[in-house]
């Protein structure tokens, strides 16, 4: 479905041609696609700035029955992102009018100061990511999907590159995969439903599944979790996944935060912070996609995935503002606002998992604070670690996938601000300011001194607006760069 080829476009017919352009340099070596460049330069609309386009149809150079071009805009500009930015905009364009396939050509000129590795990886992330619409509730599928989408290279390229595809697609899926738990309304994933959704896939890829219900949850002692699930009418579950290859070395652990639906329990959200909060599972859904990646991509690496599912609602049996539960590993904590429920259940699962599996890395993923979306904006996630060299891993894995992540700091003197008169620790702070920092250092207690990071995904886990090649609704976010990361660690 996703594939090189270098195929001469004078002799062989394809129906559609995309030709990205950049404005102020040439950016391709192929003479044939530098003279058609030049030609659509000649016209006055068309000069390769961002977002500009022209069509040509039926010209006598090649045998494409359309030439598209579309403008990057200047070479300083042009960077991995712009390219995945490129070819989802590209598949998009074609998806619209129905095309069922298209040529990309991929720009590798001496210009290009991006490797012509990293270009196709790009590329194909973009395409492969664009290619695809949630379309389930929808009674006319109007658009559908590209079956076939080519990226124009030169021929030894095409060979040397050839097992690029694979890996791509089966990362994109796992992407894809998240993108749709997120977007799936919360009616349809309360969390015995979603619960089941997970560990359907993961048996297919031979993961190692456990699930702890309500009554070993209750016997175990996951009391800050539960507390956080008593509000609902449908029960608290936790997914443990574990992918053990046959090598096996050093245990990562991710913990995702699967919130099905935060109406803030007793601390009910105003009715405008209640928009989009089906996607308070982003977390989990990120963990659950990476397990069934890394199966999927025989990875050299063992991961387990501890993922603890609720549904956060306000009823006669939900927790009250001022409960003091006793979380899994023996502190109580106070609850001061009901509506801290993603800490609740993570403080569970990571001492769970420290206790259980002595990772040698542990990183959560959660959409935890409105606070982390003020300071870092709807497209950058909030980093938390003691670590600084597993932090420069994330970091550097989040660049190269342009899933961003900024470190922010934690330090010691904030513990104070949660600091709980009655029991051992709240899980509010005392002060407004700061609360992605707060956050973190209320699941920082729970991390004993463990190689531990957090990242706070409040911000980019969904979009309200589709943009390049991601539609509106979850992004995916966390996939892409952990399946870089455990490449990495
Ligand atoms: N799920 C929310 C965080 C959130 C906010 C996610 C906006 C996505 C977009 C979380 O459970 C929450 O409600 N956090 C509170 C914490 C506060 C009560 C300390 C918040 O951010 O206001
Ligand atoms: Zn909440
Ligand atoms: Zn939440």
């Amino acid at each position: 479905m996703l594939n090189l080829t270098s195929v001469d476009l004078k002799k062989v017919k394809t129906e559609t041609l995309i030709i990205p352009v950049c404005e102020d340099k040439i950016i391709h070596d192929n003479q044939l696609i530098s003279l058609l460049i030049k030609k659509a330069k000649q016209l006055k609309e068309f000069t390769g700035k961002k977002n500009d386009e022209v069509i040509f149809y039926d010209i006598e150079e090649v045998k494409a029955k359309r030439v598209m071009f579309l403008g990057l805009g200047k070479l300083e500009k042009i960077d991995t992102e712009a390219l995945r930015e490129f070819a989802g905009k590209a598949v998009k364009k074609c998806m619209k009018i129905n095309l069922p396939e298209v040529l990309l050509s991929v720009p590798c000129g001496k210009n290009m100061k991006i490797e012509v590795a990293s270009a196709l990886e790009a590329m194909m992330e973009g395409a492969f990511l664009g290619n695809h619409i949630f379309d389930k509730y929808k009674k006319d599928k109007k658009i559908k999907p590209l079956k076939k989408i080519e990226l124009l290279v030169k021929p030894d390229e095409a060979e040397k590159y050839s097992g690029l595809s694979a890996r791509i697609s089966t990362v994109c899926a796992g992407t894809i995969l998240a993108r749709d738990w997120v977007s799936t309304p919360s009616n349809d994933k309360r969390p015995e439903q979603f619960t089941r959704s997970i560990v359907n896939l993961a048996e297919k890829e031979n993961l190692t599944v456990r699930v702890l219900d309500e009554k070993e949850l209750k016997q175990k002692g996951f009391n800050a979790m539960l507390a956080v699930a008593a509000g609902s009418q449908i029960k608290a579950r936790m997914v443990i996944l574990e992918y053990n290859p046959k090598k096996t070395g050093k245990r990562i652990a991710l913990v995702g935060k699967g919130v099905t639906f935060d109406s803030g329990g007793i601390n009910l959200k105003p009715t405008n912070s209640l928009d989009g909060m089906k996607a308070d599972m982003s977390g989990a859904a990120a963990v659950a996609a990476t397990l069934i990646t890394a199966a999927r991509q025989k990875l050299d690496v063992s991961v387990v995935g501890i993922i603890p599912i609720v549904e956060n609602m306000p009823s006669g049996s939900a927790s009250r503002p001022g409960d003091v539960v006793k979380s899994y590993d023996g502190k109580t904590v106070e609850i001061g606002n009901t509506d801290a429920e993603g800490r609740l259940i993570l403080i569970d699962a990571l001492s769970f998992c420290i206790k259980k599996y002595k990772p040698h890395t542990i990183i959560d993923i959660a959409t935890l604070t409105g606070a982390c979306v003020v300071a870092l904006g709807e497209k950058i996630a909030g980093l938390f670690s003691f670590d600084d060299e597993l932090a420069k891993a994330i970091e550097l894995s989040g660049k190269k996938t342009h899933e961003r992540c900024w470190r922010l700091p934690m330090p010691d003197d904030y513990k104070e601000l949660l600091k709980s008169d009655l029991a051992d620790i709240k899980n509010v702070s005392s002060s407004r300011w700061g609360g992605a920092i707060t956050g973190a250092l209320f699941l920082a207690e729970f991390a004993g001194d463990s190689r531990w990071a957090h990242i706070d995904i409040a911000g980019p886990a969904y979009i309200k607006k589709g943009d390049g090649y991601c539609g509106a609704g979850g992004t995916g976010f966390g996939v892409r760069l952990f399946c870089d990361l455990l490449d990495k660690l």
